[in-house]
């Protein structure tokens, strides 16, 4: 079976797009990453491409006049490599409803919060402020609302008393690198349909649990 090629675009450290890579490199993994884009010159996200010897470049929104020009460049890039899917590991650019438009259904975000609470930046601070007792990780599709579009996998983490913002996100960085390579296995699988704005799943087994239920580990 060929394998669904993947563009991943990451703005920074680019742990999750290394989940991502180590998923790949599993034999009999469905999906490879045919491309890693980063907005941002110095992402260690490229550093993690480099070794793994995955086509990179560097799309530096601040050297395009407006988002349509750098979006456009973006674009050219993603159909250059075929990418049939692209996944935004800790992107951190709004994209245009034009754009979304463009790769609908072919578009997956993670977002560290379960969705649909704590949209947008500070979530781990939010949370924390918030008093919830449980937090997590999203990934989904991208709609045209921002953090918003059917949801493909959660987990959950519990939010301890003496957690930091950084304590925090780690503990919910560690499940966001489990349920991400999962979305992208299930989605490459063609496992993964989009019914009235919900994902339906064509078969779900108990390794895939972490999908359906909570991870209070
Ligand atoms: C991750 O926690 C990801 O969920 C978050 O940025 C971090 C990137 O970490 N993404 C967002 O907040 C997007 N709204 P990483 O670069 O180590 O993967």
């Amino acid at each position: 079976m060929d394998r669904l090629r993947v563009a991943v675009l990451v703005s920074g450290h680019g742990s999750n797009l290394q989940a991502l890579i180590d998923a790949c490199q599993t034999p009999g993994f469905p999906a490879h990453i045919v491309r890693v884009i980063s907005n941002v010159r110095d992402a260690f996200g490229i550093q993690r491409a480099l070794k793994a010897r995955i086509p990179h470049s560097v799309i530096d929104h601040l050297e395009f006049k407006n988002r349509t020009d750098f979006e456009a460049q973006l674009n050219d890039e993603l159909v250059s490599c075929s990418a049939e899917l692209v996944c935004l590991a800790g992107f951190m650019r709004l994209l245009t409803s034009s754009f979304v438009k463009k790769w609908q259904g072919r578009l997956v975000n993670i977002h560290p919060s379960l969705l649909p609470a704590f949209k947008g930046l500070d979530t781990h601070a939010r949370a924390l402020a918030a008093g919830v007792k449980i937090a997590g990780c999203t990934v989904h599709y991208v709609s045209q609302d921002m953090d918003a579009g059917p949801i493909i996998a959660q987990a959950a983490v519990p939010v301890m008393p003496n957690d930091s913002e950084d304590i925090l996100a780690a503990r919910i960085l560690q499940q966001e690198h489990i349920i991400f390579p999962l979305a992208l296995k299930m989605i490459a699988e063609g496992r993964v349909k989009i019914k009235h704005g919900h994902v339906l799943f064509d078969e779900i087994s108990l390794d895939d649990s972490v999908i359906i239920s909570p991870r209070l580990t």
